[in-house]
């Protein structure tokens, strides 16, 4: 018998992006449309702009995953779609588009959190078991969390304030390096010394496991002022790159060195460690994840880069993992802004205060 196949669908950002995933962890097709050029004038996503875009875009992003993987709708298994958390106006082109498809078909309907594809990302691509510890950086979200099994999330640590990628992105804008910034930042800082600047490394040293970027944020700024329009020369702008990348990279470590600890106390036979999102994609961070890894006896995994971003073939996966366990969704699954993974973590707000 075939191996069955679902249909993934994300928009909840600013990629529109669909992909046909089987049961073996294939990716037959995932066809993926950035929309970085119509947000780059703003600096950042217009959620109208991008909701107008996944509309334009999607049916004809979804027969071509279905073209390339020589597939119809009538072969798949089942579709998924992200129904949150993210901005809404996209949230709601993808699944009401995943839920006509299951209605016109009679396909069960898989309405998938996008942080639990993230999470589950590494089963896709290396077939990990459960349980292991997630740090998720992205331009949306920064998070510590041990995944124990499908749906079962325990949340350790996020941020107080911006996500680690927003950061990236309004350093950036700072130094006049474009939309999204963190690729650019990242290309900006080779070359350049990370000790020129003795920026903070937020929360670093205090308990916890939440992050905090928006301190380092405003320093970064100051250190520009002060510089003036010498802050853009390629020498200046190196070492405020370079040094903005250190900094995070450090209070990152601090973090997941507790959460590692945390999660060692809960589960002593754990030994993988998963860097997800789109910031995994900066090497800075990654190759001081791998010292934390290899200094803790942890393996870490870190998805191919054009797995870490977003994509519909973690939806997709998501979708499979949910329905070889009979999670499936019905018309009314509803599209949701906000929808945190451990529904019993407790908020954030102001927990770096105190030591
Ligand atoms: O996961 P993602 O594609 O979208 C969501 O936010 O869900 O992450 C995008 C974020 C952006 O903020 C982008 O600037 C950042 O990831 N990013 C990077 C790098 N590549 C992407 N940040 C730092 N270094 C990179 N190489
Ligand atoms: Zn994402």
């Amino acid at each position: 018998m075939a191996t069955p196949v679902i249909l993934g669908i994300e928009t909840s950002c600013d990629e529109t992006a669909a992909a046909l995933v089987d049961a073996e962890r294939r990716i037959l097709s995932a066809p993926l449309a950035g929309q970085e050029e119509l947000h780059a004038a703003y600096g950042g996503v217009v959620p109208e702009i991008a909701a107008r875009a996944h509309l334009l875009r999607l049916d004809r992003l979804i027969a071509r995953a279905l073209r390339e993987a020589g597939l119809g709708l009538g072969d798949l298994a089942g579709v998924a779609a992200t129904a949150g958390p993210g901005l809404i106006g996209g949230l709601i082109v993808g699944l009401v588009t995943a839920k006509t498809i299951s209605l016109v078909h009679d396909l069960p309907l898989l309405a998938i959190n996008h942080l639990e594809g993230h999470a589950l990302t590494a089963r896709l691509t290396d077939a990990i078991a459960f349980p292991y510890l997630l740090l998720l950086v992205s331009g949306g979200h920064c998070q510590l969390l041990i995944v124990e099994g499908v749906g079962r999330y325990r949340r350790l640590g996020t941020t107080i304030d911006d996500a680690l990628g927003e950061a990236f992105d309004k350093v950036a804008k700072m130094l006049g390096l474009g939309f999204p910034g963190g690729p650019a930042v990242e290309r900006a800082a080779q070359g350049g010394d990370p000790a020129r600047f003795a920026f903070p490394r937020p929360l670093a040293g205090q308990s916890g496991c939440h992050f905090s970027f928006s301190g380092l944020k405003t320093a970064v700024r100051h250190a520009v002022l002060a510089l003036g329009a010498a802050a853009l020369e390629p020498r200046n702008r190196a070492d405020l790159c370079a040094s903005f990348q250190a900094a995070a990279a450090e209070s990152v470590v601090d973090r997941t060195r507790r959460a590692i600890a945390l999660f060692r106390e809960r589960h002593p036979q754990g030994d993988t460690f998963v860097v997800a999102g789109g910031v995994a994609a900066n090497t800075a961070l990654r190759t001081a994840l791998a010292s934390l890894a290899a200094a803790t006896g942890l393996r870490l995994i870190a998805p191919p880069l054009h797995l870490c971003g977003d994509n519909a073939a973690m939806i997709a996966w998501a979708g499979q993992e949910r329905l070889a366990l009979g999670l499936v969704d019905d018309l009314a699954a509803p599209a949701r802004a906000r929808w945190p993974l451990d529904p019993t973590a407790e908020p954030a707000i102001g927990a770096g205060v105190k030591a």
